[in-house]
């Protein structure tokens, strides 16, 4: 089975969350977008969704599920979203498509995390995809000097040659060469740092499911 077959496979699968009658957050990326395009079979089952990108919002909308300002919302019951790795307590690192701030922000409005991924997600230790922290950019170099101080080596992400701009208006840095063994302290520890929009690590708001795409079918795993 491809990766494409198996993000479709989890995507499809985590239509069984989604509880008729209440507005489902929906993330952002690859495997996200096949959910969103399963979502569109019960569109007319659910009010709409809170979205955590630019790039789900359209799409959604393209295919006529009604999109919601997360202001309109005061909880949600679920929420769908990729993960670019996923360790066995349900600790995430989340950003490789720079959506990571309102990723985290639709998943603390939301009871339950449900996170949806292909079995190449699934690591030991956090850290070694590149983790992804969005920053003000006048910070970039002062924080760029911090993460190589734990040992990492940051870089601005840029695109077309640029830096990246995010739908928040700010930058991203990629930070390799990082062993996140303790997600909760390293959250804490970069969340203070001034300049830090938010940092890529999801351990305040973790997976509470996850959906996993195997050769075998999805394997569900509860933390
Ligand atoms: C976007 C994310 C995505 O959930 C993460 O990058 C996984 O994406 P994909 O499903 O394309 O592998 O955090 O900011």
């Amino acid at each position: 089975m491809t990766q494409d077959e198996l993000k479709a496979l989890v995507g499809q699968a985590a239509l069984q969350y989604v509880i008729p009658g209440e507005v489902v957050g929906v993330g952002t990326g690859s495997t996200v977008n096949k959910f969103i395009d399963a979502l569109a079979s019960m569109k007319d089952q659910i009010p709409g969704a809170v979205s955590s990108s630019e790039a789900s919002t359209a799409r959604m909308r393209t295919l006529g599920i009604p999109v919601l300002d997360a202001s309109e919302v005061t909880e949600l019951s679920v929420y769908i979203d990729g993960a670019d790795e996923i360790d066995a307590r349900g600790f995430m690192v989340k950003g490789g498509g720079a959506a990571l701030t309102r990723e985290k922000i639709v998943a603390a409005m939301s009871r339950r995390f449900v996170c949806i991924a292909d079995e190449s997600k699934m690591v030991p230790v956090l850290g070694a995809f590149p983790l992804p922290v969005e920053v003000i950019p006048m910070a970039a170099a002062r924080l760029m000097r911090q993460f190589q101080q734990l040992g990492g080596k940051a870089h601005v992400r840029l695109k077309d040659g640029q830096p990246l701009v995010t739908d928040n208006g700010q930058h991203i840095l990629d930070v390799t060469g990082l062993q996140i063994t303790d997600p909760l302290g390293f959250e804490n520890q970069v969340n203070q740092w001034p300049g830090v929009v938010t940092v890529g690590v999801f351990a305040h708001q973790k997976a509470d499911v996850c959906l996993l795409g195997t050769p075998g079918g999805v394997k569900t795993l509860s933390f």
